[in-house]
């Protein structure tokens, strides 16, 4: 597949939105110790997530990934990777309600370290330093040292990715119990037609989860219901750290990224011939690339051939980020220039990078309507097109935090300061989170009806 390809080779390449590190005997004594650690996933693994979002993409499963913007050393803690994977299975359930397929659940976790940013510096009253690139590059603190990129980073990195882990594997296996408390999960919704109608879907979920439970079908009678199928994934954006971790599947003896399930490219750095593009060809785990508003059709046709060249499928997500209002600009044209290529993907939702925006009271924010009208945008674009939506992508957590505002349990412009602990980007709290998952199960489950109708 990836005939000469050496996971060095990106070195060659244009890199961008990578540090320079000051200490070069430092940086290539991290990079050996990593290279001899063992990988944090296995290529069997890799190679089962393929097959599932294989089958996302002909409309046979439905991906939902979500997690944080940037995962934090000072953020981690059990409790809070615990949150955020109960959230994303309670959303997995109200997803398989409306879309009637499994749902591949796809954490941001265990490796969201890096992040690209809009500008090289932070100027704070008046005082300029190199910008924050996530806690596996430099420090969050607005002082000179913190913001000197330090690989020794990579490695506390490392192991707190092979804690999550973990601890992710552990919950797999304690299955989908706290599941069946799906009224609980609408409680805390106000009053109102909204909230209503949550709470009509979750009865009818209940229902089914009850009649299967009389039915004989619980944890210690099926496997479905006793285990889940849980995967990783990050933006592969620190290359030092990717080719460090990267190793031969010794069944296929071909390339693995050993850093995550799935590893995705950034908008920022989708350039063909770029770093970014360069490594991710090379491994066969599965790919994800983010899709902005500037892509044009010629790059994304090269990006196609460079990505994906034997039409594998599950191989290539593309994760449309366009902002409400936008969508109808760009994906039609992007849709269509995969559909003349006959290019096998999984179209994935990813309605937050695009409505970013900057609140009165100075936070970065996201309003809830913005991204529930990018994410319809999206259904509705498919429908006419008469393609396959196939996921959604969220920056989410499961912690009570008010960094978007809106949702049926309000958070305003005045309450952003209450909770708002994200180390980048605006997250979902566990209530928003939940209700996309209503919103977007509604979506499927017309889009399911108008489909029978079709086709008679
Ligand atoms: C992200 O997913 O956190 C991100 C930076 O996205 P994008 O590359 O789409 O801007
Ligand atoms: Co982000």
């Amino acid at each position: 597949m990836t005939k000469g390809w050496t996971k060095s080779d990106w070195r060659t390449r244009p890199r961008i939105q990578m540090p320079d590190y000051p200490d070069h005997a430092a940086l290539e004594a991290v990079e050996h110790q990593l290279s001899n650690y063992p990988p944090l996933v296995f290529a069997g693994e890799v190679r089962a997530l393929k097959r599932k979002l294989g089958q996302a993409a002909a409309g046979q499963a439905f991906v939902l990934q979500g997690g944080d913007c940037a995962e934090s050393f000072a953020e981690f803690n059990a409790d809070s990777i615990r949150d955020t994977f109960k959230v994303l299975l309670q959303m997995a359930v109200v997803l398989t309600f409306g879309a009637k397929v499994p749902v591949v659940k796809l954490g941001r976790m265990a490796g969201q370290f890096a992040k690209p940013r809009s500008a090289p510096t932070e100027t704070v009253n008046g005082v300029e330093l190199p910008s924050y690139r996530g806690d596996i590059i430099n420090g969050f603190d607005f002082t000179p040292g913190a913001r000197v990129p330090d690989p020794a980073r990579m490695l506390q990195a490392y192991t707190q990715a092979a804690a999550s882990l973990n601890l992710l594997r552990a919950f797999s296996t304690g299955g989908f119990a706290d599941v069946h408390r799906v009224h609980a999960w609408t409680l805390g919704f106000a009053e109102g037609e909204k909230a209503e109608r949550y709470r009509e879907l979750s009865n009818r979920i209940s229902d089914a989860l009850d009649f299967m439970s009389a039915a004989g079908i619980t944890a210690d009678t099926s496997h479905e219901m006793a285990t889940v199928d849980f995967y990783t994934s990050h933006e592969a954006l620190l290359l030092e750290y990717e080719e460090a971790l990267c190793r031969i599947d010794s069944t296929s003896g071909l390339p693995v990224a050993g850093s995550g399930h799935m590893i995705w490219i950034g908008d920022r750095t989708r350039q063909p011939e770029g770093a970014h593009v360069e490594f991710a060809r090379g491994v066969q785990n599965p790919v994800g690339l983010k899709c902005g508003p500037s892509l044009e059709v010629d790059d994304l046709k090269r990006l196609l051939e460079r990505l994906n060249p034997e039409n594998e499928p599950g191989r290539l997500s593309l994760i449309a980020r366009f902002g409400a209002g936008k969508v109808g600009d760009h994906l039609p044209r992007l849709v269509r220039a995969v559909q003349e290529e006959g290019a096998n993907v999984v179209w994935v939702c990813d309605p937050m990078h695009g409505n970013t925006i900057k609140s009165a009271s100075g936070f970065k924010t996201r309003p809830f309507d913005l991204v529930l009208r990018e994410g319809r945008e999206f259904f509705a674009i498919h429908n006419t097109e008469g393609t396959i939506p196939g996921g959604v992508h969220f920056e989410m957590t499961g912690q009570d935090v008010t960094e978007c505002t809106g949702g049926v349990r309000a958070v305003t412009e005045e309450t952003l300061c209450d909770r708002y602990h994200t180390a980048c980007d605006p997250r979902l709290n566990a209530s928003q989170s939940l209700e996309l998952a209503f919103l977007v199960s509604e979506e499927l489950s017309t889009r399911r009806a108008h489909l029978a109708a079709r086709t008679g």
